[in-house]
Parts: structure tokens; C-alpha cells; sequence
């Protein structure tokens, strides 16, 4: 769904007043993060969706990786997990043991436990998880603590949407298809370790809204303005191609829409403009961190094997929540 329709909907609801609730539904964050006790906090996510590749065991392990991204946009270790499932009767019922069998294996990559779930009857089949996991409450990453000053790393490049669109016409180059799956099923577990060596004022990960989107929400929630480098921001290969066949999805447009009200882009053209807003499937975190800590997370990154790399920074709130720099 839309961030414009999403919002408008949410804020009709209640807002709970519970000081031991340390984020809840009214910053865009990732996950609920609930206080236990001094040391532990407890972080709930779920997410879900319908297939984004043809293979019943890959699109289990990106649906699970995906869902597990929410615990380590919050700095967390995921937990607990429980399968959330609509799949059709008209389908081979081994399929759907195929995306399981994707999403467990994935789990057990994360190091949580997979511990049961719930399915129901679907027109089209459906697969994510509800997650669990801890994090100490000092080690927190809100996306609505990111100061000015604040340098920003991105951790897996952006063009999924694009790629898996144009996959569905089969105009999807066999390499381009085959690194998007690669970057959807990685887990931002290694992104998150290394990022846990350095200060991180805030952190988000890129998901439906877009880098676009999830920055703004990072912006507006922090009270900065996050100034992006279009030059600096990694896009996989063959996706801006695509992008300028009109290969994008609906979504990527719906954020633009929203987006472009927040924005001062001089000279970004409209491809560029919708890859930043392209949803992305399981993509990178979005962190900020102090400028002198900058050298020292790119190597923990590096060390890590995660393509890291620096696409702006945070200043002070201007008129526009984000600014592209062409
Ligand atoms: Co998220
Ligand atoms: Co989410």
C-alpha cells in the first residue's frame, strides 16, 4: 500500500500511551519495541507478501529474509518466528512445503527459532513471518534519532522492484535477475554486526516506500534534512535500463507522488528520480552515523562482506525533508 493511503488510515487509530512501549506506530519505524527490564528490550515485527520470483524455495527465503530485516533495522537479534501463510487449494500442496522449507533455512541462517504459524485458504499464496528478537535498550536504532552532521551508508543497492517487474514479462536479463534474487535472500544480519562496532544515531531499512520514501520518514521523524548524492547511490546493474523501458512498478510511482512535495531534486531526471523510489524487496539498511565513525563502519562492513557504501548526510531541517544532488 501507498505511504500516502497508509498514513491517512493510521492516524485514525488510537495511539498507545505506555512509557514501557519505546517506539510505536507514530514514527514510520520498522518494529515495536517493548522495554522488559534495564537491559532488554523486545523488538515485534511481521511482514508478508505474494511471490516476487517463480521458484517456491527462493521466494521463502526472500520472504523470510525480508521479515527478518525489521529486527536489524532496530539494531536487534532475532529471536522467535512464526510463519504467516495464504496459499490456494489449486496448487501443488508440495509448493508450498518448497517456500516453508525457504523460509526455515532462512530462519536458521538468522540464528532464530521457526516455532509454528498459521495458514489459511488464498487465491494467490502468500508467505512471511511475525518476528521476534531482543536488543539492549542503549543499542537501539530508532529511525527518528538521525542529528545533522550525520553521514549516511546504504548496504545493498537498489533496483529489485524494477528488475522483478520487467522479470515477469520475461525482459529481465538472466544476470540482472540472478543478482537481484542473490541481494533479496541476504540477510541484513552481517550488515547489522558490523554496524554494531561503530555509534549509530538512527537506522532504517529500504523496503516498499523506497530509499526515498524510508528517508523521508527518517528525515520527518528525526527533524533533519537528509541531503542525498544521486552519484554516490548504488544501483544494480541493468536496472536503470529497465527503469527507462517504463519497466517500474505501480509502487514506485506512488512514492514518487508522495515523495515529490518533500523533495528539492535539481537535476535528477525522472528514471533516477523513480529508481531512489523503486520498492525494494528485503533491501539494505539505511543508517546514519557520526561522521567519525564513518571510516571505522566501512571497514567493519567491508570485513563483513557488505558492499557499504556513503550516499549523503543529515543538516539541519530545511524546507524540503530531502535533497538530491545531481
Ligand atoms: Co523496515
Ligand atoms: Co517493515
Amino acid at each position: 500500500m501507498g505511504p500516502e493511503t497508509l498514513s491517512h488510515v493510521l492516524r485514525q487509530l488510537p495511539i498507545p500511551q505506555d512509557a514501557r512501549l519505546l517506539v510505536g506506530p507514530h514514527t514510520g519505524d520498522d518494529a515495536a519495541v517493548y522495554l522488559l527490564d534495564e537491559e532488554t528490550a523486545l523488538i515485534v515485527t511481521v511482514d508478508f507478501f505474494t511471490p516476487v520470483v517463480d521458484d517456491p524455495y527462493t521466494f521463502g527465503q526472500i520472504a523470510a529474509a525480508n521479515a527478518l530485516s525489521d529486527v536489524y533495522a532496530m539494531g536487534g537479534r532475532p529471536l522467535l518466528c512464526l510463519n504467516l501463510v495464504g496459499f490456494p487449494t489449486c496448487l501443488p500442496v508440495e509448493v508450498l512445503g518448497e517456500i516453508l522449507r525457504g523460509g526455515s533455512d532462512k530462519v536458521a541462517e538468522a540464528g532464530a527459532i521457526l516455532a509454528g504459524g498459521h495458514t489459511l485458504e488464498d487465491d494467490e499464496p502468500k508467505y512471511g513471518l511475525a518476528a521476534v528478537g531482543l536488543v539492549h535498550p542503549e543499542g537501539l536504532w530508532r529511525n527518528s534519532t538521525a542529528r545533522p552532521g550525520d553521514v549516511l551508508i546504504l548496504t545493498k543497492p537498489l533496483g529489485t522492484g524494477v528488475i522483478n517487474t520487467a522479470a515477469k514479462v520475461d525482459m529481465a536479463p538472466p544476470d540482472a535477475m540472478a543478482a537481484a534474487v542473490d541481494l533479496m535472500r541476504t540477510l541484513n544480519a552481517a550488515a547489522c554486526h558490523a554496524l554494531r562496532d561503530v555509534r549509530v544515531n538512527a537506522c532504517t531499512d529500504v523496503t516498499g516506500f523506497g530509499l526515498l520514501g524510508h528517508a523521508a520518514e527518517m528525515a520527518e521523524a528525526s527533524g533533519v534534512t537528509l541531503v542525498l548524492r544521486a552519484e554516490a547511490i548504488p544501483v544494480l546493474e541493468g536496472a536503470r535500463e529497465l527503469g527507462a523501458m517504463g519497466m517500474f512498478p505501480g509502487g514506485a510511482y506512488r512514492n514518487r507522488d508522495w515523495v515529490k512535495g518533500r523533495l528539492a531534486a535539481g537535476g535528477v531526471d525522472d528514471t533516477d528520480l523513480l529508481i531512489l523510489c523503486d520498492p525494494q524487496t528485503s533491501g539494505g539498511l539505511l543508517a546514519a552515523v557520526p561522521g567519525d565513525q564513518v571510516e571505522l563502519a566501512l571497514a567493519r562492513l567491508g570485513e563483513r562482506g557488505v558492499p557499504g557504501r556513503v550516499i549523503g548526510e543529515a543538516v539541519p531541517r530545511r524546507d524540503a525533508l530531502l535533497a538530491i544532488l545531481a
